[in-house]
């Protein structure tokens, strides 16, 4: 069972687990700000979702490349859409400042 590091907590969830919906459940602040309420709900268009994600996960599908092409992300950053994004092994995940979490200052880690 994959574990997620994240805010200091160890979280358990499924093989394939979807990562958005497993932050929300167990009620890490996935989203910046405003962007809690306005989002698109996990179908990757707002890109308001997006972490860094450290350790083994699904390859990431055309929804979610193509919104971090889209400013304010940019494609080479190492960031993820957590709504697009599956559990595959323990991973560890950080966010960003900005409202869609674009920003290079660091709001929260695997650690705090
Ligand atoms: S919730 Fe909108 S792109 Fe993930």
């Amino acid at each position: 069972m994959p574990k997620i590091f994240v805010q200091g907590n160890e979280l358990d969830c499924d093989r394939g687990a979807n990562l958005r919906q497993v932050l929300i459940q167990h009620g890490i602040a996935l989203y910046n700000g405003n962007a809690q309420w306005i989002n698109c709900h996990g179908i990757g268009t707002c890109g308001t979702c997006a972490v860094q994600v450290d350790g083994d996960v699904s390859e990431a599908n055309w929804r979610d490349r193509t919104r971090r092409s889209l400013p304010p992300h940019t494609p080479d950053r190492t960031r993820r859409l957590a709504c697009q994004t599956q559990v595959l092994g323990d991973i560890s995940v950080t966010k960003f400042d900005g409202f869609w979490g674009q920003g290079d200052r660091v709001l929260w880690d695997a650690q705090s």
